[in-house]
Protein backbone atom coordinates (compact mmCIF):
# COMPACT_ATOMS: atom_id res chain seq x y z
CA UNK A 1 0.00 0.00 0.00
CA UNK A 2 1.09 3.34 -0.97
CA UNK A 3 4.07 2.07 -2.73
CA UNK A 4 6.39 5.19 -4.37
CA UNK A 5 7.71 4.77 -8.03
CA UNK A 6 11.23 5.46 -5.84
CA UNK A 7 10.51 2.17 -4.06
CA UNK A 8 11.25 0.29 -7.99
CA UNK A 9 14.49 0.25 -10.11
CA UNK A 10 14.75 -0.51 -13.85
CA UNK A 11 17.60 -2.49 -14.37
CA UNK A 12 18.78 -2.81 -17.69
CA UNK A 13 21.85 -5.34 -17.59
CA UNK A 14 24.28 -4.03 -15.42
CA UNK A 15 22.91 -0.76 -15.11
CA UNK A 16 20.10 0.52 -12.67
CA UNK A 17 18.74 3.38 -12.58
CA UNK A 18 15.24 5.16 -11.18
CA UNK A 19 11.88 4.05 -13.02
CA UNK A 20 11.53 7.45 -14.87
CA UNK A 21 12.30 7.59 -18.18
CA UNK A 22 11.80 10.67 -19.92
CA UNK A 23 11.06 10.52 -23.63
CA UNK A 24 12.89 11.93 -26.71
CA UNK A 25 10.87 15.27 -27.83
CA UNK A 26 12.31 16.87 -31.22
CA UNK A 27 13.47 18.83 -32.32
CA UNK A 28 15.45 20.17 -29.00
CA UNK A 29 11.85 19.88 -26.76
CA UNK A 30 14.21 17.36 -25.13
CA UNK A 31 17.33 19.61 -24.38
CA UNK A 32 20.46 18.28 -23.09
CA UNK A 33 19.94 20.24 -20.60
CA UNK A 34 17.01 18.34 -19.65
CA UNK A 35 18.28 15.03 -20.10
CA UNK A 36 21.62 15.49 -18.02
CA UNK A 37 19.74 16.63 -15.08
CA UNK A 38 17.36 13.37 -15.24
CA UNK A 39 20.53 11.56 -15.57
CA UNK A 40 22.10 13.50 -12.88
CA UNK A 41 18.87 12.39 -10.56
CA UNK A 42 19.15 8.67 -11.55
CA UNK A 43 16.74 8.39 -14.30
CA UNK A 44 17.32 7.99 -18.10
CA UNK A 45 16.88 11.25 -20.13
CA UNK A 46 16.77 11.38 -24.04
CA UNK A 47 18.10 13.75 -26.15
CA UNK A 48 16.42 13.90 -29.91
CA UNK A 49 18.49 12.71 -32.81
CA UNK A 50 15.96 14.84 -34.88
CA UNK A 51 17.52 17.14 -37.49
CA UNK A 52 20.58 17.32 -35.50
CA UNK A 53 22.74 19.41 -38.68
CA UNK A 54 19.87 22.03 -37.63
CA UNK A 55 20.84 21.77 -33.97
CA UNK A 56 24.44 21.87 -34.53
CA UNK A 57 25.02 24.65 -36.65
CA UNK A 58 23.05 26.22 -34.28
CA UNK A 59 24.84 24.80 -30.75
CA UNK A 60 28.25 25.01 -32.69
CA UNK A 61 28.48 26.95 -35.50
CA UNK A 62 28.55 24.67 -38.33
CA UNK A 63 27.11 25.30 -41.30
CA UNK A 64 25.33 22.02 -42.61
CA UNK A 65 22.25 23.53 -43.94
CA UNK A 66 23.44 26.45 -45.34
CA UNK A 67 25.59 24.48 -47.46
CA UNK A 68 23.12 21.60 -48.48
CA UNK A 69 20.65 24.86 -49.51
CA UNK A 70 23.76 26.31 -51.66
CA UNK A 71 24.40 23.02 -53.12
CA UNK A 72 20.83 21.81 -54.22
CA UNK A 73 19.13 25.19 -55.00
CA UNK A 74 18.34 24.24 -58.52
CA UNK A 75 15.88 21.99 -57.35
CA UNK A 76 13.95 24.52 -55.40
CA UNK A 77 10.88 24.57 -58.29
CA UNK A 78 10.43 20.89 -58.24
CA UNK A 79 7.83 18.91 -56.82
CA UNK A 80 9.75 15.58 -56.50
CA UNK A 81 13.31 15.96 -55.31
CA UNK A 82 15.29 12.77 -55.85
CA UNK A 83 18.75 14.70 -56.17
CA UNK A 84 17.82 16.56 -52.60
CA UNK A 85 19.44 14.34 -49.61
CA UNK A 86 21.73 14.49 -46.78
CA UNK A 87 25.09 12.12 -47.07
CA UNK A 88 26.40 10.29 -44.31
CA UNK A 89 29.20 12.28 -43.73
CA UNK A 90 27.39 15.93 -42.44
CA UNK A 91 25.02 13.77 -40.90
CA UNK A 92 27.78 11.88 -38.96
CA UNK A 93 29.39 14.69 -37.96
CA UNK A 94 26.36 16.58 -36.68
CA UNK A 95 24.89 13.98 -34.36
CA UNK A 96 28.70 13.29 -33.15
CA UNK A 97 28.97 16.79 -32.73
CA UNK A 98 25.74 17.41 -30.33
CA UNK A 99 25.69 13.51 -28.60
CA UNK A 100 29.36 14.03 -27.77
CA UNK A 101 29.12 18.02 -26.21
CA UNK A 102 25.95 16.46 -24.66
CA UNK A 103 27.75 13.20 -22.97
CA UNK A 104 30.59 15.12 -21.91
CA UNK A 105 28.69 16.86 -19.57
CA UNK A 106 27.03 14.23 -17.65
CA UNK A 107 27.29 13.92 -14.37
CA UNK A 108 25.68 11.33 -11.87
CA UNK A 109 24.27 7.58 -12.32
CA UNK A 110 21.55 7.74 -14.55
CA UNK A 111 21.62 7.44 -18.38
CA UNK A 112 21.40 9.49 -21.48
CA UNK A 113 19.45 7.91 -24.09
CA UNK A 114 18.81 9.17 -27.97
CA UNK A 115 15.82 8.73 -29.66
CA UNK A 116 16.23 8.01 -33.63
CA UNK A 117 13.09 7.88 -35.29
CA UNK A 118 13.07 5.84 -38.52
CA UNK A 119 10.49 7.81 -40.66
CA UNK A 120 13.00 10.51 -40.39
CA UNK A 121 14.07 10.09 -43.94
CA UNK A 122 16.36 12.86 -45.22
CA UNK A 123 16.17 12.12 -48.80
CA UNK A 124 18.28 9.06 -48.19
CA UNK A 125 17.18 7.09 -45.57
CA UNK A 126 19.83 4.00 -45.13
CA UNK A 127 23.13 5.88 -45.35
CA UNK A 128 21.74 8.60 -42.99
CA UNK A 129 20.14 6.22 -40.73
CA UNK A 130 23.44 4.70 -40.41
CA UNK A 131 25.12 7.97 -39.90
CA UNK A 132 22.75 9.00 -36.98
CA UNK A 133 23.33 5.70 -34.51
CA UNK A 134 27.09 5.82 -35.61
CA UNK A 135 27.10 9.34 -34.45
CA UNK A 136 25.42 8.76 -31.95
CA UNK A 137 27.62 5.37 -30.53
CA UNK A 138 30.75 7.23 -31.22
CA UNK A 139 29.90 10.07 -28.93
CA UNK A 140 29.85 7.76 -26.23
CA UNK A 141 25.36 7.71 -25.94
CA UNK A 142 24.18 5.29 -23.42
CA UNK A 143 21.41 4.45 -25.20
CA UNK A 144 19.65 4.30 -28.52
CA UNK A 145 15.39 4.27 -28.25
CA UNK A 146 14.22 3.28 -31.85
CA UNK A 147 11.06 5.02 -32.66
CA UNK A 148 8.83 5.93 -35.39
CA UNK A 149 8.65 2.81 -37.40
CA UNK A 150 9.08 -0.87 -37.28
CA UNK A 151 12.79 -0.82 -37.58
CA UNK A 152 13.08 -4.01 -39.43
CA UNK A 153 16.17 -3.13 -41.15
CA UNK A 154 17.94 -0.88 -38.76
CA UNK A 155 19.74 -3.30 -36.42
CA UNK A 156 21.81 -5.02 -39.43
CA UNK A 157 23.45 -1.66 -40.22
CA UNK A 158 25.26 -1.20 -36.99
CA UNK A 159 25.99 -4.96 -36.26
CA UNK A 160 29.94 -4.09 -37.34
CA UNK A 161 29.64 -1.19 -35.16
CA UNK A 162 32.26 -1.84 -32.03
CA UNK A 163 29.48 -0.85 -29.49
CA UNK A 164 26.91 -2.82 -31.18
CA UNK A 165 26.53 -5.15 -27.94
CA UNK A 166 27.38 -2.61 -25.57
CA UNK A 167 25.21 0.12 -26.06
CA UNK A 168 21.67 -0.07 -25.21
CA UNK A 169 19.15 -0.77 -27.62
CA UNK A 170 15.51 -0.56 -27.18
CA UNK A 171 12.36 0.21 -29.73
CA UNK A 172 8.57 2.14 -29.20
CA UNK A 173 5.76 -0.04 -30.39
CA UNK A 174 2.43 0.41 -30.10
CA UNK A 175 1.16 -2.91 -30.27
CA UNK A 176 2.61 -6.56 -30.08
CA UNK A 177 2.76 -6.99 -33.36
CA UNK A 178 4.86 -4.60 -33.80
CA UNK A 179 7.21 -6.29 -31.37
CA UNK A 180 7.04 -8.87 -32.83
CA UNK A 181 7.99 -7.63 -36.34
CA UNK A 182 11.25 -6.33 -34.42
CA UNK A 183 11.94 -9.58 -32.42
CA UNK A 184 12.11 -11.66 -35.82
CA UNK A 185 14.77 -9.17 -37.36
CA UNK A 186 16.86 -8.39 -34.43
CA UNK A 187 17.03 -12.36 -33.56
CA UNK A 188 18.50 -12.91 -37.27
CA UNK A 189 21.32 -10.57 -35.63
CA UNK A 190 21.64 -12.39 -32.30
CA UNK A 191 20.56 -8.87 -30.58
CA UNK A 192 17.10 -9.17 -28.79
CA UNK A 193 16.40 -5.52 -27.61
CA UNK A 194 17.47 -4.38 -23.97
CA UNK A 195 14.16 -2.48 -23.33
CA UNK A 196 10.94 -2.17 -24.89
CA UNK A 197 8.67 1.18 -24.68
CA UNK A 198 5.07 0.68 -25.27
CA UNK A 199 3.69 3.95 -25.98
CA UNK A 200 -0.24 4.12 -26.21
CA UNK A 201 -2.94 6.77 -28.06
CA UNK A 202 -2.44 9.59 -24.82
CA UNK A 203 1.08 9.61 -26.02
CA UNK A 204 2.70 13.36 -27.73
CA UNK A 205 4.04 13.56 -30.83
CA UNK A 206 3.15 10.84 -33.84
CA UNK A 207 1.51 8.07 -33.26
CA UNK A 208 1.58 4.84 -33.91
CA UNK A 209 -1.52 4.19 -34.84
CA UNK A 210 -4.29 4.80 -37.31
CA UNK A 211 -7.37 7.08 -37.00
CA UNK A 212 -9.04 4.33 -35.19
CA UNK A 213 -6.43 5.89 -32.40
CA UNK A 214 -9.12 6.31 -29.84
CA UNK A 215 -10.12 2.56 -29.47
CA UNK A 216 -6.79 1.72 -28.00
CA UNK A 217 -5.47 1.98 -24.29
CA UNK A 218 -2.18 1.46 -22.52
CA UNK A 219 -3.22 -0.71 -20.40
CA UNK A 220 -4.36 -2.97 -23.01
CA UNK A 221 -1.39 -2.70 -25.03
CA UNK A 222 1.02 -3.48 -22.34
CA UNK A 223 -0.72 -6.66 -21.18
CA UNK A 224 -0.56 -7.79 -24.80
CA UNK A 225 3.06 -6.93 -24.71
CA UNK A 226 3.82 -8.91 -21.34
CA UNK A 227 1.83 -11.59 -22.78
CA UNK A 228 4.25 -11.99 -26.07
CA UNK A 229 7.37 -11.80 -24.11
CA UNK A 230 6.05 -14.45 -21.59
CA UNK A 231 5.00 -16.66 -24.76
CA UNK A 232 8.64 -16.11 -26.28
CA UNK A 233 10.41 -16.68 -22.38
CA UNK A 234 11.85 -13.21 -23.23
CA UNK A 235 12.93 -11.01 -20.09
CA UNK A 236 12.84 -7.68 -21.89
CA UNK A 237 11.62 -4.89 -19.72
CA UNK A 238 8.63 -3.42 -20.43
CA UNK A 239 8.41 0.30 -20.42
CA UNK A 240 4.80 1.67 -20.66
CA UNK A 241 4.01 5.60 -22.00
CA UNK A 242 1.72 7.86 -22.80
CA UNK A 243 -0.75 9.41 -20.55
CA UNK A 244 1.33 8.54 -17.02
CA UNK A 245 0.51 11.83 -15.20
CA UNK A 246 1.29 10.72 -12.04
CA UNK A 247 3.73 8.60 -9.49
CA UNK A 248 0.89 6.67 -8.78
CA UNK A 249 0.07 6.09 -12.35
CA UNK A 250 3.52 4.89 -12.88
CA UNK A 251 3.30 2.47 -9.84
CA UNK A 252 -0.04 0.73 -11.46
CA UNK A 253 1.81 0.35 -14.27
CA UNK A 254 4.98 -1.11 -12.67
CA UNK A 255 2.93 -3.52 -10.29
CA UNK A 256 1.32 -4.83 -12.95
CA UNK A 257 4.56 -5.78 -14.34
CA UNK A 258 6.53 -3.01 -16.30
CA UNK A 259 10.06 -1.92 -15.36
CA UNK A 260 9.80 2.11 -15.49
CA UNK A 261 7.22 4.60 -16.87
CA UNK A 262 8.11 6.69 -20.23
CA UNK A 263 6.81 10.35 -19.83
CA UNK A 264 7.14 13.53 -21.73
CA UNK A 265 4.04 16.00 -21.19
CA UNK A 266 4.82 17.01 -17.56
CA UNK A 267 8.37 17.79 -18.06
CA UNK A 268 7.43 20.23 -21.12
CA UNK A 269 6.97 23.05 -18.52
CA UNK A 270 10.24 22.19 -17.43
CA UNK A 271 12.90 24.96 -17.00
CA UNK A 272 14.73 23.04 -18.72
CA UNK A 273 13.03 22.07 -21.36
CA UNK A 274 13.70 23.48 -24.64
CA UNK A 275 9.88 24.75 -25.34
CA UNK A 276 9.94 29.08 -25.39
CA UNK A 277 8.39 30.33 -22.58
CA UNK A 278 5.12 31.60 -24.25
CA UNK A 279 4.88 28.25 -25.56
CA UNK A 280 5.21 26.43 -22.26
CA UNK A 281 2.56 29.32 -20.83
CA UNK A 282 0.11 28.03 -23.91
CA UNK A 283 0.44 24.29 -22.92
CA UNK A 284 -0.29 25.55 -19.32
CA UNK A 285 -3.43 27.55 -20.20
CA UNK A 286 -4.78 24.94 -22.50
CA UNK A 287 -8.03 23.22 -22.04
CA UNK A 288 -9.47 19.67 -23.02
CA UNK A 289 -10.97 21.05 -25.89
CA UNK A 290 -8.07 23.25 -27.33
CA UNK A 291 -6.25 19.67 -27.98
CA UNK A 292 -6.74 17.43 -31.22
CA UNK A 293 -5.21 14.59 -32.72
CA UNK A 294 -4.98 15.64 -36.56
CA UNK A 295 -3.34 14.12 -39.93
CA UNK A 296 -1.42 17.35 -40.74
CA UNK A 297 2.42 15.64 -40.30
CA UNK A 298 3.52 14.42 -44.11
CA UNK A 299 4.94 11.58 -42.50
CA UNK A 300 1.62 10.09 -42.18
CA UNK A 301 1.00 9.25 -39.24
CA UNK A 302 -1.26 10.85 -36.76
CA UNK A 303 0.14 13.57 -34.51
CA UNK A 304 -1.71 14.93 -31.04
CA UNK A 305 -1.50 19.31 -30.81
CA UNK A 306 -3.04 22.24 -30.01
CA UNK A 307 -5.10 23.44 -32.17
CA UNK A 308 -3.37 26.61 -31.57
CA UNK A 309 -0.10 25.95 -33.23
CA UNK A 310 0.83 28.35 -35.38
CA UNK A 311 1.49 25.83 -37.65
CA UNK A 312 -1.80 24.67 -38.72
CA UNK A 313 -2.24 28.37 -40.40
CA UNK A 314 0.99 28.80 -42.29
CA UNK A 315 1.76 28.73 -46.04
CA UNK A 316 5.88 28.87 -45.71
CA UNK A 317 7.31 27.67 -48.98
CA UNK A 318 9.00 24.80 -48.13
CA UNK A 319 12.82 24.82 -47.64
CA UNK A 320 13.86 21.05 -48.62
CA UNK A 321 17.22 22.30 -50.29
CA UNK A 322 18.48 23.29 -47.14
CA UNK A 323 16.42 21.27 -44.40
CA UNK A 324 14.62 18.21 -46.18
CA UNK A 325 14.12 15.84 -43.24
CA UNK A 326 11.33 14.48 -44.03
CA UNK A 327 12.07 13.45 -47.95
CA UNK A 328 11.66 10.08 -48.72
CA UNK A 329 13.94 7.94 -50.82
CA UNK A 330 12.07 8.99 -54.04
CA UNK A 331 12.49 13.00 -52.91
CA UNK A 332 9.19 13.59 -52.18
CA UNK A 333 7.36 14.86 -49.04
CA UNK A 334 3.38 15.34 -49.16
CA UNK A 335 3.62 18.94 -47.66
CA UNK A 336 5.10 19.86 -50.97
CA UNK A 337 1.59 18.61 -52.68
CA UNK A 338 -0.10 20.22 -50.40
CA UNK A 339 2.07 23.94 -50.73
CA UNK A 340 1.47 23.72 -54.68
CA UNK A 341 -1.88 23.00 -54.63
CA UNK A 342 -3.17 25.60 -51.72
CA UNK A 343 -5.03 28.01 -53.47
CA UNK A 344 -4.10 31.65 -54.01
CA UNK A 345 -6.11 33.96 -52.17
CA UNK A 346 -7.20 38.01 -54.04
CA UNK A 347 -3.89 40.00 -53.09
CA UNK A 348 -2.11 37.09 -54.96
CA UNK A 349 -0.63 35.36 -51.76
CA UNK A 350 -1.10 31.69 -51.35
CA UNK A 351 -3.78 30.71 -48.61
CA UNK A 352 -2.79 28.52 -45.21
CA UNK A 353 -2.20 25.08 -46.11
CA UNK A 354 -4.66 23.23 -43.94
CA UNK A 355 -4.08 19.97 -44.50
CA UNK A 356 -0.71 19.63 -43.78
CA UNK A 357 2.53 21.08 -41.76
CA UNK A 358 6.08 22.05 -43.15
CA UNK A 359 7.84 19.82 -40.08
CA UNK A 360 11.39 21.21 -40.66
CA UNK A 361 10.38 24.99 -40.62
CA UNK A 362 7.90 24.46 -38.42
CA UNK A 363 9.57 22.51 -35.58
CA UNK A 364 12.49 24.39 -35.93
CA UNK A 365 10.52 27.46 -34.73
CA UNK A 366 8.63 25.57 -32.11
CA UNK A 367 5.80 26.38 -34.01
CA UNK A 368 3.91 23.14 -33.90
CA UNK A 369 2.62 22.85 -30.41
CA UNK A 370 2.69 18.96 -30.33
CA UNK A 371 1.66 17.59 -26.53
CA UNK A 372 0.41 14.77 -24.51
CA UNK A 373 -3.37 14.13 -24.20
CA UNK A 374 -3.00 15.67 -20.76
CA UNK A 375 -1.77 18.84 -21.12
CA UNK A 376 -4.54 20.47 -20.25
CA UNK A 377 -4.07 19.08 -16.41
CA UNK A 378 -0.64 21.02 -16.73
CA UNK A 379 -2.04 23.97 -14.64
CA UNK A 380 -2.79 21.52 -11.81
CA UNK A 381 0.76 20.71 -11.16
CA UNK A 382 2.14 24.32 -10.32
CA UNK A 383 1.27 27.86 -9.54
CA UNK A 384 0.15 31.00 -10.99
CA UNK A 385 2.57 34.49 -9.60
CA UNK A 386 1.19 37.24 -9.17
CA UNK A 387 2.26 38.66 -12.52
CA UNK A 388 -0.56 35.94 -13.98
CA UNK A 389 2.27 33.75 -15.72
CA UNK A 390 2.31 30.15 -14.35
CA UNK A 391 5.54 29.07 -12.36
CA UNK A 392 7.68 26.70 -14.67
CA UNK A 393 9.13 24.19 -12.34
CA UNK A 394 12.91 22.76 -12.46
CA UNK A 395 13.02 19.13 -14.11
CA UNK A 396 14.38 18.27 -10.70
CA UNK A 397 10.72 19.60 -9.18
CA UNK A 398 8.80 17.13 -11.60
CA UNK A 399 11.25 14.09 -10.97
CA UNK A 400 10.90 13.73 -7.50
CA UNK A 401 7.01 14.69 -7.62
CA UNK A 402 6.59 11.73 -9.55
CA UNK A 403 9.13 9.44 -7.35
CA UNK A 404 7.29 10.25 -4.58
CA UNK A 405 3.57 11.06 -5.16
CA UNK A 406 0.49 8.51 -4.06
CA UNK A 407 -2.82 8.65 -4.44
CA UNK A 408 -2.15 10.74 -7.51
CA UNK A 409 -1.26 13.84 -5.18
CA UNK A 410 0.73 16.44 -6.81
CA UNK A 411 3.10 18.17 -5.15
CA UNK A 412 3.04 21.94 -6.25
CA UNK A 413 6.50 23.34 -6.58
CA UNK A 414 7.95 26.61 -4.64
CA UNK A 415 8.05 29.72 -6.49
CA UNK A 416 11.17 31.60 -5.90
CA UNK A 417 12.45 35.24 -6.37
CA UNK A 418 14.36 34.26 -9.12
CA UNK A 419 11.66 33.39 -11.58
CA UNK A 420 8.78 35.85 -9.74
CA UNK A 421 10.84 39.08 -9.21
CA UNK A 422 7.54 41.49 -9.39
CA UNK A 423 6.44 39.44 -6.54
CA UNK A 424 9.18 39.23 -3.68
CA UNK A 425 7.14 38.07 -0.65
CA UNK A 426 5.20 35.53 -2.77
CA UNK A 427 5.42 32.34 -0.22
CA UNK A 428 3.29 29.31 -1.65
CA UNK A 429 3.41 26.85 1.40
CA UNK A 430 3.85 23.44 -0.06
CA UNK A 431 0.48 21.58 -0.82
CA UNK A 432 -0.86 18.76 -2.70
CA UNK A 433 -3.76 18.88 -4.98
CA UNK A 434 -5.27 15.96 -6.17
CA UNK A 435 -5.34 15.32 -9.77
CA UNK A 436 -8.60 14.66 -11.64
C1 LIG B 1 6.41 17.83 -27.09
C2 LIG B 1 6.59 16.37 -27.38
C3 LIG B 1 7.42 15.98 -28.42
C4 LIG B 1 7.63 14.61 -28.67
N1 LIG B 1 8.49 14.25 -29.65
C5 LIG B 1 8.78 12.93 -29.84
C6 LIG B 1 9.78 12.54 -30.79
O1 LIG B 1 10.42 13.37 -31.42
N2 LIG B 1 10.01 11.21 -30.95
C7 LIG B 1 9.32 10.25 -30.23
O2 LIG B 1 9.56 9.06 -30.42
N3 LIG B 1 8.39 10.61 -29.31
C8 LIG B 1 8.12 11.91 -29.10
N4 LIG B 1 7.22 12.27 -28.12
C9 LIG B 1 6.61 11.21 -27.29
C10 LIG B 1 7.32 11.12 -25.94
O3 LIG B 1 8.67 10.77 -26.07
C11 LIG B 1 6.64 10.17 -24.93
O4 LIG B 1 6.80 8.81 -25.27
C12 LIG B 1 5.16 10.41 -24.71
O5 LIG B 1 4.76 11.72 -24.99
C13 LIG B 1 4.81 10.07 -23.27
O6 LIG B 1 3.51 10.42 -22.96
P1 LIG B 1 3.13 11.73 -22.09
O7 LIG B 1 3.56 12.90 -22.91
O8 LIG B 1 1.66 11.62 -21.91
O9 LIG B 1 3.89 11.64 -20.79
C14 LIG B 1 6.98 13.63 -27.87
C15 LIG B 1 6.12 14.06 -26.84
C16 LIG B 1 5.93 15.40 -26.59
C17 LIG B 1 5.02 15.82 -25.48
Amino acid sequence: MNEKLADYRLCLGENEYLPLIVGGMGVDISTAELALEIARLGGVGHISDAMSPFLSDRKFGTHFQADKGKKFKIYRDELVKPEVKWGYEDVYRASLNHVRDTMDHKRGTGGVFINVMEKLNMGNPRETLKARLDGAMDGGIDGITLSAGLHKSTLPLITEHSRFRDVKIGIIVSSARALKVFLATSSRVNRLPDYVVVEGPLAGGHLGFGKDWANFNLRTLTEDVLQLLKEEELSIPVIPAGGVFTGTDAVDYLRMGASAVQVATRFTIARECGLPENVQQTYILSKEEDVEVNLSSPTGYPMRMLKSSPSLVSNIRPNCESLGYILDAKGQCAYIDAWHAAPVGDDGKKLPVTDKMCICTHFMNYDCYTCGHYVYRLKDTTVKMENGEYFLPRAEHIFNDYMTSVEHKILLPEVDRETDPASPDVSVSRKTVAAR
